[in-house]
Order: C-alpha cells, then structure tokens, then sequence
C-alpha cells in the first residue's frame, strides 16, 4: 500500500480502499479518535457536507476556523480556504483531502504580477477576494468575502483610491452598490463566468414565476437580471425565506443540497450555461471525495503548512476583515 509518496506525486493519498469499508461510519470515528474538525464549502459533494462540522460561506468557513479548538481542521474546499484555516491556525494540524483543489480565480493573479501592479498605484489600498493565495493575502490591506465586501469597502473614506483583485464582476457589482471607482484586476472564476444571460431569459419566459438569484461572481449581464446576488450563505436564506416556489440558481450547483433540504417544495432550477455540459460544477471544488477525506483523516496527509513569515503577513488583513465584519451575518 503507497502512502506518502502518492501524496507528492498526486498530490492526495493513493491507497487501497477496503470497499466493504462504511466510509461515512469510519470518517465519524477517526473524526472523534483524533480530535478532528471537518469544514466544507457549499460547492462540496453532499456526502462530504453531510458529515461535516460546519458547511458554510468563505466567511463563515474562515470564522469557524477562528474559533475551533479541535486539534486537526480537515478543510473540505480548496486551497485557498485551507491556507486560510492555517493562518489562523499555526498550531494545528490543516489537512485537505487534494492539494491539487486550486482556484481558478485565485490562479487569475500570480502575486509577483501584481506586486508590480500595486507598485504602479503606491496612493492605493489594496482590498483583496478571500479566492487569491497566502502571498497575495500578504500584498493585501484587508481581504473580503462576497458576504462582507461592501461593507469592508464603505470602511474607507469615499475619496480613499481602492485596487480590488483578484475579481473583475465582484470588484464591478461593489463599484455599482457603493459608487466607488476601484481599480479591478482582471480575473475571474470559470464556474460562474460560465452562465449565458439569453438561456437564462429563456428559463425565465419558461419559468414566469421564477426568482433569479446569482453569485456576485457572475458577469454582470447575469447579475443585471438577477432578483438577488449574494455570497452562497445569502442566496440560501433567501430561497429559504422566500414564498417564491421556483428558483433558478446562478451559481455552483453544490449549493442545491442545502437549498433542496430547507425548501423540498420548491422547484430549484440550476442556472444554464453556455455549453449543454455540467460545466458549472466546479472543478476544483468536485477534486475531495469521500474516499480522499477518509484517507486524509486516517493518514493525516496532505498536510498544508506555511513560512512563518508569510502567515504572519497574510493574517493581518484577514484579522482586519474579522474586525470590520463583526455585524455582518
Ligand atoms: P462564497 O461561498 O463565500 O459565496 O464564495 C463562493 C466561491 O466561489 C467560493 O469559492
Ligand atoms: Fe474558485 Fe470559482 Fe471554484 Fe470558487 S467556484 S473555488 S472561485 S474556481
């Protein structure tokens, strides 16, 4: 059986599997055995958010890993999330199930690029999406998620010159809510990009009833016919709390588990795309398993570690969002 050496080259564990195994019954007990702590996205399989701790936005992923006091977080998301737990986290042990679950949006902007980018604009602040790496994190004066951003924005003083990285359609929808005039970087997320604004009015002329609600990650000709945009957390209490019965959902269709199970009455439509493929799945997101979540508790690999140094610069922006989204739900 290969353990570690499969985790270097692939990146999780490769390891026989018993397939008489009750994986969900073993990952409970190792859960309890070890002290451990399982936080998943929205975006995750349903098996893996049915055994989750906690499944949530990136804010409220990011303020559970603030308050754990397990001693090993398994982080069913991606990279980014999990680099995230560990900076708040340096002493425990952050496993992910794929070190290979990256992040489109988050690839969109290499941090040397745009160090030099930064560097053009020195009157600037730097607010930056949770999605980017630890270094960007580290180039940043504060991070938001999509629950938080307009808020964390409105913080600084109107006339305040703002660089918004890594995405162009959140940085557009909080230029359009908050007047401001951030420089945007030039990045995107490939699930919700994806969305085509002339199929989802035809699902509407189909659908004369139906609510659109979308991710702020989408294009803003999607966002323009939207009846609610907010970070996944914010579209499932609306469909929760709406009397509405159909629902078209622009964004990764994770999401419909939570929605399906507080609304079993309610027609949930997911969003459709430009190509007849599943596409808006999420790719990176669709990478952890149940089987991998399984062999990462039991072999407690891939562990995600961190510089110092890096940790210690990219916790601050993080901890000034924690500070300035205190009221935020
Ligand atoms: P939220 O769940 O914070 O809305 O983020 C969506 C997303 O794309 C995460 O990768
Ligand atoms: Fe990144 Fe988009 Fe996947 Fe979220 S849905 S992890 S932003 S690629």
């Amino acid at each position: 059986m290969k353990t570690m050496e499969s985790v270097e080259k692939y990146g999780f564990v490769v390891a026989d599997v018993d397939p008489t195994l009750d994986l969900e019954a073993e990952i409970l007990r190792l859960k309890r055995e070890k002290n451990a702590v399982i936080l998943a996205h929205y975006y995750q399989d349903s098996e893996i958010q049915d055994l989750a701790d906690y499944v949530g936005d990136s804010l409220g992923l990011a303020r559970q890993a603030a308050q754990t006091d397990a001693e090993i977080i398994l982080f069913a998301g991606v990279h980014f999330m999990a680099e995230t737990a560990k900076i708040l986290n340096p002493n425990k042990k952050v496993l992910i199930p794929d070190m290979n679950a990256g992040c489109s949006l988050s690839d969109s902007c290499p941090a040397d690029v745009f160090a030099e980018f930064k560097a053009r604009r020195p009157d600037h602040v730097v607010v930056s999406y949770i999605n980017c790496s630890a270094a960007l994190k580290a180039l940043s004066d504060v991070i938001v998620t999509s629950s938080n951003a307009v808020a964390v924005v409105e913080s600084f003083p109107k006339d305040q010159p703002i660089i918004f990285a890594p995405d162009k359609n959140l940085g557009a929808y909080i230029n359009k809510k908050t007047g401001r005039k951030m420089v945007l970087w030039d990045g995107a997320c490939m699930v919700h990009e994806i969305f085509n604004r002339k199929k989802i009015e035809a699902a509407l002329r189909d659908h004369p009833d139906a609510l659109l609600v979308a991710h702020p990650e989408c294009e803003e000709a999607v966002l323009e016919t939207a009846h609610f945009i907010g970070s996944t957390t914010e579209l499932l209490r609306y469909v929760e709390s709406s009397p509405a019965k159909t629902f078209i959902v622009a964004t990764e269709p994770g999401i419909l588990h939570k929605m399906r199970a507080s609304r079993p009455d309610a027609n949930l439509i997911p969003a459709p795309s430009n190509q007849s493929c599943a596409c808006n799945n999420c790719p990176h997101m669709k990478l952890n398993t149940l089987e991998k979540v399984y062999l990462t508790l039991l072999y407690e690999v891939p562990e995600l570690t961190m510089d110092e140094d890096l940790r210690l610069a990219a916790l601050k922006p993080i901890e000034r969002m924690l500070e300035l989204s205190r009221g935020v739900k």
